[in-house]
């Protein structure tokens, strides 16, 4: 199994350039289930969760060739994929392949809409929290979807067709918006989804199934409005900025100093949280080509920060600032309101010197001086990330196991820290 080897103390100077978003991508792919044409994404992150949705999509029936590399810095590995899902010949989303990735289980709307029939395992347990489906299946039941749930696997079918509805959501989901969003868009008729999660890659999903044919209103609100089409065609689409990477990396400058631009980075992606590291002290500007963050010399400032939903301060960079804030000038509060169990970092970041302490939801993190070189194991993808940004900061070296959690998310992670003055380095096997 891989280790990522580093030995902090270095500041990050130079640029990164910033991939496709993940969580747009794998949607966008699942996409290409809709149509008998073909999809073509640009800028597609090569990443483990994309290539496994790949495997996914072609088990459905899905052609997929990938060609070219995107123009920009020579570095960057952006693909373009081309998706044909001509013919379905499988409905059936194993256990095997779902339980490996829980956006894999987003296939059930889209499968149902197009065949009218899908069986999609469950997607089990994970690391943090329950996670449970509920609200995916509620939103296509009231499409018109008959759910059975038998041993393990969500059995769906809508003799006739999916129609359109009105999906009230108690509860912002990410995939649940994305599974009934993609499904309403070949159902008969309108689909209103409200309460529907506001988060940017949902817009991207929205805007490529408008060039595919469908017509919705409200996007980048939490009311969508859908009119579904008989048929959906042919597009392409170019994945957008991945503003957790983004988010990433401007925190890794902030805890280790330097001056680094994100190139092709949104600032309106993450305001909440570049407005967080604005108040840590760290000199956050954009630019014409991205955003350039830097801090040179002085200490940073503790800060208070609850996640939510987009636009509230992402769950998904919690990890990474909490890393940022174990050596802050005082007493730094982060309360988790997404996910139950989303503090495995907590641990590690303790056997690195972290002084934090938590209750419930709630973690205080009291600023120490420096922390320490130590192994650390890495449990899921932004507490693995978490645990990068802590040894960047840390004195001396830092072992990170189990470094395949990062490699599901972050597109060439050393090479773009390397390049930039990070000593980081993977010792594979
Ligand atoms: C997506 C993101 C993930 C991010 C999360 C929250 C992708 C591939 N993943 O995950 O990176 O951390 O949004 O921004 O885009 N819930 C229910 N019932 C359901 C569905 C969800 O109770 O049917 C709960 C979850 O347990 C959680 C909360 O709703 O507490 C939010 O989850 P959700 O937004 O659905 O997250 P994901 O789509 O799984």
């Amino acid at each position: 199994m891989d280790r990522i080897r580093i030995v902090g103390g270095q500041r990050l100077n130079g640029s990164i350039p910033i991939s496709g978003a993940k969580n747009a991508a794998l949607p966008l792919m699942i996409a290409s289930l809709l149509t008998p044409d073909r999809l073509t994404l640009k800028n597609v992150p090569n990443l483990a969760d994309v290539n496994l949705l790949a495997r996914i999509l072609r088990n459905h029936g899905v052609d997929l060739a990938v060609d070219g590399k995107r123009a920009g810095p020579a570095h960057h590995i952006g693909e373009t994929f081309h998706l044909c899902a001509r013919d379905i010949v499988d409905t059936v989303a194993p256990y095997e392949m779902v339980s490996r990735m829980r956006a894999s289980f987003w296939v059930l709307g889209p499968l149902l809409a197009r065949c009218g029939q899908a069986k999609v395992s469950l997607p089990g347990g994970c690391a943090i929290g329950t996670r449970p489906v509920d609200l995916h299946l509620m939103g296509l039941k009231e499409l018109g979807a008959e759910i059975d749930i038998e041993a393990g696997y969500v059995i769906a079918k809508a003799r006739g067709g999916l129609h359109g509805g009105r999906v009230v959501f108690p509860k912002v989901s990410v995939g649940a918006t994305h599974n009934v969003l993609l499904a309403s868009s070949l159902a008969r008729g309108e689909t209103v989804i409200e309460n529907a999660a506001r988060e940017p890659e949902i817009g991207d999903v929205a805007e490529c199934l408008v060039k595919m044919g469908a017509k919705i209103e409200g996007i980048g609100t939490s009311t969508l409005r859908i009119q579904g089409a008989d048929r959906l065609e042919g597009a392409v689409h170019s994945v957008l900025a991945d503003r957790i990477e983004t988010g990433t990396f401007a925190i890794a400058v902030a805890a280790t100093g330097g001056d680094v631009t994100l190139e092709g980075a949104r600032p309106e992606l993450l305001k909440t949280a570049l407005d967080a590291l604005t108040k840590t002290g760290v000199e956050v500007q954009t630019t014409n080509s991205g955003i350039r963050i830097a801090r040179n010399g002085h200490g940073i400032e503790p800060v208070t920060v609850e996640t939510q939903p987009f636009p509230g301060f992402p769950t998904d960079l919690q990890a990474q600032l909490m890393a940022l804030m174990t050596t802050a000038k005082g007493t730094s509060v982060i309360r988790e309101t997404i996910f139950e169990n989303r503090f495995m970092h907590v641990q590690e970041l303790a056997r690195l010197g972290a002084d934090i302490q938590l209750h419930g939801d709630t973690a205080t993190i009291k600023g120490v001086k420096g922390l320490t070189g130590a192994p650390v194991m890495a449990t899921d993808l932004r507490a693995s990330v978490s645990l990068v940004i802590a040894a960047l900061m840390a004195e001396g070296e830092t072992m990170i196991n189990r470094v395949y959690h990062l490699d599901r998310g972050f597109e060439q992670l050393e090479q773009k820290l390397s390049r930039c003055g990070a000593q980081i380095e993977r010792l594979t096997g």
